[in-house]
């Protein structure tokens, strides 16, 4: 198969940078699982964008570096926030709907932001906007998408991203895509942890085929855990929007009481990992496995008009948020680090680009301010595009790699390992997951890393029987992957000894104060 542009992930990067690239020539946007799925959609609280009469450019960008802890990259924040507001209108007039009254737009308020500047569609923001994205996209018969195809590796040439080799996963059959250039956007890998507000498919693909691939990564220690995911036990974990908070809710510990104040002058507001470690310390201190989200300050009218996401998911629970108090803990929810790139999503690959979560582009330093990943998704979704297509312009159409595919065996699928030992792959991933959860979340230390790293290792040598990666079944491939990232994030942590962000030591508790930023490479 051959196409000018390949992207991988239809989130709102992937679609935005698709929509880019088809005015320059043929682009095939590939997921693994359904077209429409990808986190962007799971987004609820909205989008920050500078668009009140009180707020600023300059204030925008003051609070996006106050929460990244003093270490994000100047330039990339600057476009962020620049070029913010008109990607947003040509969002709003190709067709995306945000709540208004009489008229004008209802702007929220989020943890960290000195402003009212979130846009948002009721609780479903991010998929109102992957909506419009999407059709957008298929508007344009250059666009095609191939769903339920699984990218295995990258295929590189010469030192440039030629392409992909896929899985079909409905056949079973192998097959090499090629392409002029190559957009990653396959967004993050929350999966490695225990609890986490991402969806199935966050297992962090493009992440560990960029760096099988010889690409940098870079700032990997840096996951951001989300305050309120819900924590009913025996429910499953989903996000509780942090712009319930921006509204007036706020946290009680087990016994009803109020604790945020005692923690931070923002109380509820405050950035996400002050608000995450005040919790676990609430939680040490008080005992139980959660605290309690009281949304009640809320009208109830207003609770259920403006948030039926979380209305309705906690009522399937028996809980009815107008009254109830709803437990709540912190969960893995963002990748701040990933492939590392410029601001044109350029990454050290030729020939491969990478926007949205899966890229780092230093925008988000050691935390990430709220609702800014929509707006990273379009602002950089679109420059990945645009410098795709430069590249493309002066860069012919690989050739040559039909034989060179044939190298990597591409071959049918024998699927009758998985089918074998599907407990024993579910034991293998829910070891990953509880490791990271227990050894590499909110707070760590060299004693947590070093333990967390020797059961990666041993992890990854269970996987050896399952024979070679190239013969490996999509769940087999997540987990490689799995364990690709999760080894990233702790070798970069070990390596950052000192706390800033998201990244606490607790065996180094202050920052250097020195802007460096942690990189991985295969060697
Ligand atoms: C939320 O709604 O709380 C999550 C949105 C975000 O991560 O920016």
């Amino acid at each position: 198969m051959k196409t000018d542009f390949l992207v991988i992930g239809s989130g709102i990067a992937g679609l935005r940078a698709a929509i880019e690239l088809g005015s320059y020539g043929n682009v095939l946007i590939v997921t693994k699982d359904r077209y429409f799925e990808s986190s962007s959609s799971y987004a609820q609280g909205g989008i920050a964008v500078v668009m009140g009469e009180d707020d600023t450019i300059a204030h925008h960008m003051e609070d996006t570096l106050r929460a990244g802890g003093g270490i994000c990259r100047k330039k990339a924040v600057s476009v962020l926030i620049r070029e913010g507001p008109s990607f947003v209108e040509q969002l709003i007039r190709w067709g995306a709907r945000f709540d208004k009254s009489g008229g004008e737009f209802l702007i929220g308020l989020e943890g960290a932001h000195s402003r009212r500047r979130i846009l948002h569609f009721k609780d479903s923001t991010g998929e109102e906007i992957v909506r419009v994205l999407r059709e957008k996209a298929l508007e344009n018969p250059k666009i095609s998408k191939l769903p339920k195809h699984f990218v295995i590796d990258l295929m590189i040439r010469k030192d440039r991203c030629v392409g992909a080799v896929l899985l079909n996963e409905e056949s079973g059959e192998v097959c090499p895509v090629i392409a002029k250039a190559t957009v990653l956007a396959t967004g993050g890998a929350g999966q490695v942890y225990w609890r986490t507000s991402n969806p199935p498919g966050a297992t962090g693909d493009g992440i560990a085929a960029a760096y099988r691939s010889g690409g940098v990564l870079t700032d990997m220690e840096f996951i951001q855990f989300h305050p309120t995911i819900f924590a009913l036990p025996g429910a499953p974990a989903f996000l509780i929007t942090e712009a319930l908070r921006g509204e007036g809710a706020v946290l009680r510990n087990i016994r009803k009481k109020r604790f945020m104040p005692n923690y931070h002058p923002l109380g509820e507001l405050a950035p996400r990992d002050e608000v995450s470690r005040a919790i676990v310390s609430e939680i040490k201190r008080t005992g139980g496995d959660y605290v309690l989200l009281d949304a009640t300050p809320i009208r109830p009218a207003i609770l259920k008009d403006r948030f039926p996401t979380a209305y309705t998911a906690c009522r399937r629970y028996g809980l009815d948020i107008t009254r109830d108090l709803v437990p709540v803990s912190p969960g893995a929810h963002f990748m701040i680090g990933g492939v590392e790139t410029d601001t044109w999503g350029r990454a050290s690959v030729r020939g491969l680009f990478a926007a949205g979560e899966a890229a780092s582009t230093g925008v988000h330093g050691a935390n990430r301010l709220a609702s800014n990943s929509l707006l990273e998704g379009l602002v950089f979704g679109a420059r990945a595009g645009v410098a795709a297509a430069d590249f493309a312009e002066s860069h012919r159409m690989p050739s040559g790699i039909k034989r060179r595919a044939a190298d990597i065996k591409v071959r049918t699928q024998n699927n009758t390992s998985a089918s074998l030992q599907t407990d024993r792959l579910n034991h293998i991933r829910d070891a990953i997951k509880n490791t990271m959860w227990n050894h590499v979340g909110i707070i760590r230390s060299a004693t947590s890393l070093e333990k967390a790293l020797r059961e990666i290792e041993l992890l990854a040598s269970a996987m050896n029987p399952y024979g070679p990666y190239s013969q490996l079944t999509r769940s087999e491939l997540e987990i490689v992957n799995m364990l690709t990232t999760a080894r990233l994030i702790v070798l970069s942590a070990l390596k950052r000894r000192e706390s800033v962000g998201a990244h606490y030591r607790e065996d180094f508790p202050l920052w250097g104060g020195k802007r460096r930023h942690i990189r991985v490479q295969v060697s």
